[in-house]
């Protein structure tokens, strides 16, 4: 595996597998690799001749009060995750690399950022645009593949993707969850044991709320939020950030729910560890 952390040596690199002809798939990560990055990668890497995965912890999707600093890292052991799994190309640039001084320029993606975590994470979704953009066109993937459980991400990136003109295939990954059932991420790690014994009742109560719909009838979303809504009160240490029924492309808000659209939610653990999960009804 080819490990660079500039762009001239990446661009390099990349010049050499584009004069072969070869096909470059992408998958942009923060590191700190579970199974849910592992399994991006072997995606990527079943869908095109190189498979190039990017570290970088990305300053502008962080607000001033959120965990940047905190956020864990664990470089030398995802070296070898992405070694194991064939990957031919890890960059993990330095801020400076990526923002340099007098840097100044945005990616934002009006509607889909907003609402959902963009409400308690603003600027969030404008770092997400502006970084992704950034790789796209560094790296000019055929393919690059996101995990599901960031959906408002997946959507937001799909549309930037097509408003931009990227042509990247974009792939969205099903949710890699432990056994029991909690989304894998890489806050999961901040848990403590308790809580992370009782983390999986996001995913149940999803799961209740999926249950109470049929595959024909639509149902009103107030029903099922409560309904998720209950479950997680129940939870010791846990307080909600939001839970939406949404469309599954626009991500507005449903009056009623049918089958396609997507319940979403965010919640607390010991006020701290934000964990967001979603399932498809
Ligand atoms: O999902 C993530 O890990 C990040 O938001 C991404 C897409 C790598 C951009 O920094």
């Amino acid at each position: 595996m080819i490990r660079v952390d500039s762009i001239a040596a990446l661009t390099e690199q990349l010049q050499h597998w584009k004069d072969k002809r070869f096909t470059l798939g992408l998958v942009p990560t923060m590191g700190f690799f579970h199974e849910g990055h592992l399994a991006l990668m072997r995606k990527a890497k079943s869908q095109c001749d190189k498979t190039v995965v990017t570290i970088f912890v990305n300053p502008r999707q962080f607000g001033p009060q959120e965990d940047l600093q905190l956020y864990p890292r664990d470089f030398e052991g995802d070296v070898a995750k992405a070694r194991q799994q064939g990957v031919d190309l890890l960059f993990s640039p330095d801020p400076q690399e990526m923002y340099p001084d007098g840097y100044q320029t945005s990616v934002s993606v009006a509607h889909l950022s907003q609402g959902l975590c963009g409400t308690s994470r603003p600027g969030h979704f404008d770092g997400v645009a502006t970084v992704v953009a950034k790789l796209f066109n560094l790296v000019r993937p055929k393919v690059a593949v996101f995990g599901q459980k960031d959906y408002q991400q997946l959507a937001l990136l799909q549309q930037m993707n097509s408003d931009l003109h990227f042509g990247v295939e974009i792939i969205a990954h099903p949710i890699v969850r432990e056994e029991d059932g909690l989304a894998m991420s890489s806050r999961n790690k901040y848990l403590t044991p308790l809580q992370r014994q009782k983390a999986v009742g996001l995913f149940e109560a999803l799961q209740h709320a999926a249950g109470c719909i049929s595959e024909t009838a639509s149902v009103p979303a107030s029903i099922l939020i409560t309904a998720v809504e209950r479950k997680i009160m129940d939870i010791e240490d846990c307080v909600i950030d939001y839970i939406a029924v949404v469309d599954a492309l626009t991500l507005r808000p449903k009056e009623n729910a049918e089958p396609g659209d997507v319940i979403a939610l965010a919640a607390f653990f010991g006020g701290k560890v934000r964990l967001i999960d979603n399932i498809t009804l």
